[in-house]
């Protein structure tokens, strides 16, 4: 089975947190399995788009790991490794569609490089386990440099019709090149852009030499599904949004094309 890691980055604001939500209801409207979805943005936003309770994130696993071996309180013979990959596995919400990890933040001061890299093997451990992972990042630049999402083979950067949105674009694909992050694909995606700009995207994105993966529309039902608190999980399978997000889906080769499998007669 193919595995596939998936990370979604961009601007502050941009939509990165609403198109991971209509990617992943893409993903399992079309039966995907096993998924897991990791929310990689210390501000841990997307359980609550999606209607995903957390009671612990990551970060205050490993935050424990550390004041515990500050405090001298680590039960003798066990491995640090095998302890914080025990907490990190509880952290994990094991959902009937889908299972979610939030990384939330660690606190206190200084490098951990220590619990970083155990955590760094941790997470390979369990991305293993599915056939897609897909990453909500958080907003800018800092999340290359720390190399969470190092090992990604798709990457969609999304932008919002905004000279800064392209800008961070741009200087995403540039310092990933630099810090040497294997990404098989880049894509840029515009979202809550005005109906016509599809050209311009397509033109914006092979400047900056990434593949275009299409264009999501600002959506009426996506704005009222946030303020009512829904998830948008729930959108209707119509709405403008979840129909751009299928087209994108199949474009950067997550689900089957359907055109494609009605030519072949198979759906
Ligand atoms: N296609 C869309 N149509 C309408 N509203 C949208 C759309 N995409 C996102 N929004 C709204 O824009 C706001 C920002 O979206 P979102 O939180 O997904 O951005 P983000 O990039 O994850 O932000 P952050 O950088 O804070 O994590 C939210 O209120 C969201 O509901
Ligand atoms: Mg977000």
């Amino acid at each position: 089975m193919d595995k596939i890691v998936v990370s979604v980055s961009g601007k502050g604001g941009v939509g990165k947190t609403a198109v991971t939500a209509l990617i992943l209801k893409v993903l399992l409207e079309r039966g995907e399995r096993p998924i897991l979805v990791v929310d990689a943005d210390p501000a841990t936003n997307l359980p609550d788009v999606l209607g995903v309770e957390v009671a612990k994130t990551v970060g205050d696993v490993a935050t424990k790991l550390k004041r515990d071996i500050e405090a001298d309180k680590l039960p003798p013979g066990v491995s640090k490794g095998d302890l914080l990959e025990s907490w990190v596995f509880e952290t994990l919400v094991e959902g009937d569609e889908f299972d979610l990890l939030a990384m939330g933040r660690t606190e206190g001061e200084g490098c951990y490089c220590f619990v970083n890299s155990l955590l760094t093997r941790i997470l390979d451990k369990l991305t293993a386990n599915y056939k897609i992972t897909l990453m909500d990042m958080e907003a800018g630049l800092e999340h290359l440099s720390r190399r969470t999402d190092r090992d990604v083979d798709i990457m969609l950067i999304v932008t919002d019709p905004s000279k800064m949105g392209f800008e961070t674009a741009r200087r995403i694909r540039e310092l990933a090149e630099e810090v040497h992050i294997n990404v098989r694909e880049m894509y840029l995606i515009g979202n809550m852009f005005p109906r016509g700009l599809e050209g311009l995207v397509r033109r914006k994105a092979l400047e900056m030499g990434l593949r275009y993966g299409g264009v999501i529309p600002q959506d009426p039902n996506v704005a009222s599904f946030n303020l009512e608190g829904r998830p948008l999980l729930e959108l209707p399978p119509d709405s403008p949004s979840v129909v751009a997000a299928r087209k994108i889906a199949e474009k950067v080769g997550l689900v089957p094309d359907t055109m494609l499998l009605e030519l072949l007669g198979v759906s």
